[in-house]
């Protein structure tokens, strides 16, 4: 993706003039509703209510990777978050927005510690996949990367980082927060939820805010990388393993999310979750067209034409 492997630190910095005037009254909402809303996950959960010895051995071990696994998920994001603020100063973006940003990787933070505090009471924290091919999956998807490349901009980022890929994630939490039945594994997906409402609106906030001041080109470029990264990324299963294609790992895996989901304690299965799903892409289409970018019919083989 970086055109001879030149990034963005290659370049020189230049930190002055430093205009601080407010250019994005929408993004500094978030961030004001981000200050308001800060959480603990130590003190804000009732973890005594989470009686790890009431829960069946092949579930409760289940859900302990689940956990673990949301936990890598939710430390990749903290781990990526310093690429983007470097790339949004570079390119002398509003404020704003690197302020939301910062506190944005905060609340990444805290989702996953929450999450590693529900491995831990569900008998540890797993530090690592067990099985390689899963690892490829779980461990990037190329932000920092993009992030850092010259050539791919920041609208191109944010289009597929987050009005597509945080965007299905957020539905996936909402579905989550209806059908997980223990008090402790809804009350963290809620919290983490009501954080992930504000993730998706600042990208597509900071998208509808810049579009019409890109070129056609430019808006095009947008297009490619929300589609390439819903195929490449969220139909390969780097979310969900039922999307993933069929084998060993992917059925060892969607047995953890079943075993997990039948004891309320979090996950989802693909017979609740595919009409959600193809619901979210349908939704994700629909607001990005008024702003000229198409976003094709997609196809999966478990899904079919969507
Ligand atoms: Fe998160
Ligand atoms: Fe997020």
């Amino acid at each position: 993706m970086t055109a001879g492997n030149t990034t963005i630190l290659d370049e020189p910095e230049h930190r002055f003039p430093l205009d601080m005037s407010m250019r994005a009254p929408r993004i500094h909402e978030l961030y004001a509703a981000s200050n308001r809303s800060q959480w603990d996950p130590r003190t804000d959960v009732d973890w005594d209510a989470l009686r790890p010895e009431e829960i069946p051995e092949a579930n409760r071990e289940a859900a302990r990777l689940w956990w673990s696994r949301r936990g890598w998920g939710e430390y990749g994001a903290v781990s990526e978050s310093p690429a983007l603020i470097v790339r949004f100063y570079r390119d002398r973006l509003p404020p704003e927005v690197l302020q939301y940003f910062a506190i944005r990787s905060q609340e990444e933070a805290r989702h996953a510690e929450a999450c590693v505090l529900m491995a831990e009471k569900l008998g540890g924290w797993i530090e690592q996949p067990e099985i390689q091919e899963f690892e490829t999956a779980v461990s990037t998807h190329g932000v920092r990367s993009m992030a850092l490349d010259p050539d791919t901009s920041v609208e191109a980022i944010m289009g597929a980082l987050v009005c597509c890929l945080e965007e299905y994630a957020f539905d996936w939490f909402r579905l989550m927060v209806e059908t997980t039945t223990h008090p402790v594994a809804n009350r963290v997906l809620k919290l983490i939820m009501r954080d992930e409402v504000r993730h998706c609106a600042f990208g597509w906030y900071w998208l509808e805010s810049r579009v019409p001041h890109m070129s056609a080109d430019e808006i095009k470029r947008v297009e490619r990388a929300a589609i390439a990264t819903t195929e490449q990324v969220e139909l390969t299963g780097y979310r969900v393993p039922w999307l993933a294609p069929d084998s060993e790992a992917t059925r060892r895996e969607n047995e953890i999310d079943r075993l997990t989901f039948e004891a309320g304690l979090g996950a989802t299965v693909e017979e609740v979750e595919a009409p959600v799903f193809v619901a979210c892409v349908q939704r994700v289409r629909e607001r990005f067209r008024p702003l000229g970018i198409e976003l094709p019919q997609f196809r999966h083989p478990r899904l079919g034409a969507f």
